[in-house]
Parts: structure tokens; sequence; C-alpha cells
């Protein structure tokens, strides 16, 4: 028995949701270990759609342990939020059903207002991010002055460690000519909601622990993408936390050994949302297609997508730099009906053929696809379960993607409905 950490190869959006949800009904344990409430996983289960954005995708299923590692940063006020919106629509959520690791970061509300006015100001590099929160609170926890959930349980020390961290930010924030932060008001604000988070908190490493040695299924569940990775993505178009596999085992306290398999969830094209490169991006109306057909708009911010061609260069390499054993292709019905589909297959730059995306943004955006054409398909491949329903140009195009990636495609996925997925190799056995 294996246990697996899915991630994304591109730049998020991928369709981790249903892959993990259809993963996560056969695991015992779904672990968070990275990013926030940044994420936006849709869930279609009987009909019944579910967005998740800082829950693990298991807690919508009885039976299951949903764990937040520490690797997350967590917004008390948006969780509970989540877990009122799912508990109207009838999902028991609880501390026998959720843990949340004493280590994980705190997102307060000046990382929200920092992460707003920085992304609102022309001076710096617009990112485009969620707007979250979510890298003011990456800094304050490498800085060393942000407050974690066990500093919830604690209530005579928070104002002084409160006082700490506004010592940084009220500089800072004077220096943006904002308001300095209360603190007395933000202990205030804390002592308020602590009972309600206190109950879920955990020694996350200690319980993964005891769940692996006990032979639990354990299902590692990645978020945003590859080349969203603040080391290995196009940075400093990224988010703040490293989104490659090795994370699962820093960001929820376990050894690297306890990762067997990495299903990397694939787009049968690419799309992006915010700034930064995007060498196969299409202004005109393949993109436009693209993106109707395939529904790209975001879960948390209602952005539109960015869109273009599948870049296996962009994928070979996220498949290196994740570890990505076994890759999932989704939304291959989006393609269905071109006359023509291409696949970039390297980029020319100053005269020369790279199979790989240079380092840095500069060179990134100046890097030109080079593309194979192939025939396309007029047949549907929408909610085929079997390989003989696809049509032969369609098989040839996921048999030519894994030979450029270099990875195998075991599962293929049809449309947003679970059971609409082709399945070659199960990934929790060995
Ligand atoms: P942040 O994570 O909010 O700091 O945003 C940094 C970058 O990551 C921006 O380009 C966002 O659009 C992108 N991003 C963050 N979360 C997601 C996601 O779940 N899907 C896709 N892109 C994301």
């Amino acid at each position: 028995m294996a246990n697996v950490a899915v991630v994304g190869s591109q730049w998020g959006d991928e369709g981790k949701g249903k892959i993990v949800d259809w993963l996560s009904e056969r695991a015992d344990v779904v672990v968070r270990f990275q990013g926030g409430h940044n994420a936006g996983h849709t869930l279609v289960i009987d009909g019944v759609t579910y967005k998740l954005s800082l829950l693990p995708s298991g807690v919508v299923r009885e039976g299951k342990l949903s764990v937040i590692g520490n690797g997350v940063v967590v917004d008390p006020w948006a969780l509970l939020d989540e877990i009122g919106r799912l508990r109207e629509q009838g999902v028991k959520i609880g501390p026998e059903r959720l843990r949340i690791a004493e280590n994980a970061t705190l997102i307060l509300p000046l990382h929200r207002e920092l992460d707003e006015i920085r992304e609102n100001s022309n001076s710096g590099t617009k990112i485009g991010t969620t707007k979250r929160g979510i890298g003011p609170a990456y800094e304050d926890k490498v800085g060393r002055r942000a407050l974690r959930v066990m500093d919830l349980m604690d209530l005579d020390a928070l104002a002084d460690k409160v006082e700490k961290m506004l010592a940084h930010h009220n500089a800072l924030r004077r220096g943006l000519g904002q308001e300095p932060v209360d603190g007395e008001k933000l202990t205030a604000q804390l002592k308020e909601i602590a009972p309600e988070i206190l109950p879920y908190m955990d020694s996350v490493w200690r319980l993964l622990d005891g769940e692996r040695r006990k032979g639990s299924r354990i299902l590692f569940e990645g978020a945003q993408g590859t080349l969203l990775d603040i080391d290995h993505g196009t940075y400093p178009y990224v988010t703040s936390s490293n989104t490659v596999s090795a994370q699962a085992a820093t960001g929820s306290g376990m050894g690297p050994a306890a990762i067997d398999t990495v299903l990397g969830i694939t787009k049968a094209y690419t799309t992006r949302v915010g700034e930064g490169p995007f060498p196969t991006e299409l202004d005109d109306e393949v993109g436009q297609r693209l993106g109707e057909r395939g529904r790209e708009f975001g879960v948390v911010t209602g952005r539109k997508r960015r869109c273009g061609w599948f870049d296996a260069v962009l994928v070979r390499q996220a498949i290196k730099t994740s570890g990505i054993t076994d890759v999932a292709l989704t939304k291959l019905d989006v393609l269905d009906g071109f006359d023509e589909v291409k696949i970039c297959t390297g980029y020319r730059l100053d005269g020369q053929v790279l199979d790989y995306l240079p380092g840095g943004a500069a060179l990134q955006a100046r890097v030109e696809p080079v593309y194979e054409t192939l025939e396309g398909w007029q047949e549907t491949t929408f909610g085929a379960r079997t390989w003989g329903e696809l049509p032969a140009q369609a098989i040839k195009y996921v048999r030519h993607i894994e030979e450029l990636i270099e990875c195998p495609v075991t599962l293929l996925s049809t449309s947003p409905e679970r059971e609409d997925t082709i399945l070659m190799k199960d990934p929790f056995e060995d």
C-alpha cells in the first residue's frame, strides 16, 4: 500500500479537486501541506457542488480524517467561515474529523491588508495575487515573528507576541502611509476566536506518524501548481510556498520516505491566472474558445484565466522538480472539435532552441514556443470511461504527450463527474 501526494504540474487549476476527491474516498487521511485559502477546489458529489479553499477535500466525506499541516498558512476567520458554509450544506465538521497543526502559521487581517496594498500600488512588482494575505504571512513565518496556532493557547503571552510582530508591521505601515494596527484590538480579536480554533489543534507530526504505523492510507493534497513554486516556479510571479511534492513531507512533519506515489495533475492544455510569463498563451479566438469550453474562471477570485496550448517543456520540467511519478490528464474534452491541436516542444531564444524554461523572468518573457501540430478529432471524448470510447486521434495526442513529458499518464479525467475517469493504474497500489 502506498501513500500518495497529489500536486499540480502547471500553474494551478489543473482539476485537482475531482481527482483528490476520487482518491480521498479511498484514503483514510487527507493532508494539506502548503498554501492557504488562496486555493480553490471544486468538488461535485452526487450532483452537489462543494467549494473548498483551506479545508482538505476529505472533509466532505464521513469517516475520513482531514489534516491541515504546519506548512499551511491559516486565516482563522476564513477557516470558520468555510466550516460554516459547509455545515449549511449538511457537512458535519468537528475535531473528530479535522485537525490543524499547532505549528501552522496564522494569517491575520494585517497580512490581507498588506497583500492588497502592495497589489494595488504601482511600486514593486504586481504579481496578481489572490489578496488573501498568503505572501505576507509566509514572510512573517520566515522572519520569525509570526503567530502560530499554538499561540492562541497561551493567552497571557499573546499581547506581547502581537506587540513584537507589530513593531515590524507598524513601521512598514507608516512607511506605506497606513494607519498603525492597534495591538490591543488585535489581541482581543484573537482571544475571541481562540476557543473556536483550539479544539482542532493537534501535534500533527505525531498524529500522522501514528496513522502511518497503523497502515492508514495517507493522501497529501497539494494546492496551486509546480510552476507557482517559490523556488522552482516562474519567480517572482509565484505563490509564497513550495508547491512541489517534497513539501508534502516538510509541510506535514513526515520524512520524504512517507510519500510513495506523486500524481501530477495536468490539464490537456495550459492556463494561468495572475501576471507572469506564459509562452504558449493565445490571445486569439483559439484561446477564447479554450477559456469558454473549459469554463476557465478562478474559484477563489472569479478572475478569467489566461489560456494556451499544452506546453510539454514546462510539464516535463515540473515532472523533474516535483518528482512526479504518474500523470493524471484532465479536461481532454475541451480540445474536442478542433481541426488541429498544437503542443509546445521547445523554445526559441536568440537563435537557439531550448528544451527547458530558462531561469529569470526577463528570459522567460522572451522565449518563443516551437510547436508540433497534430490532427484534431471531431468526436467527443466527454464522459469516456474506457480507452475504447476515445477517438484514435485523442489517444495519439495523449500518447505523444507521455513521450514528450517522460512520464506515464495513468489516469484520464473526461468530465467533472468523478465516475468519468479512465484508470490505468491505482495510485495507492505500490
Ligand atoms: P498568492 O498565492 O495569493 O500570493 O498569489 C500568487 C500567484 O499564485 C498569483 O499568480 C495567483 O493567481 C496564483 N495562485 C494562487 N493560488 C492559486 C490557485 O489555487 N490556482 C491558481 N493560481 C493560484
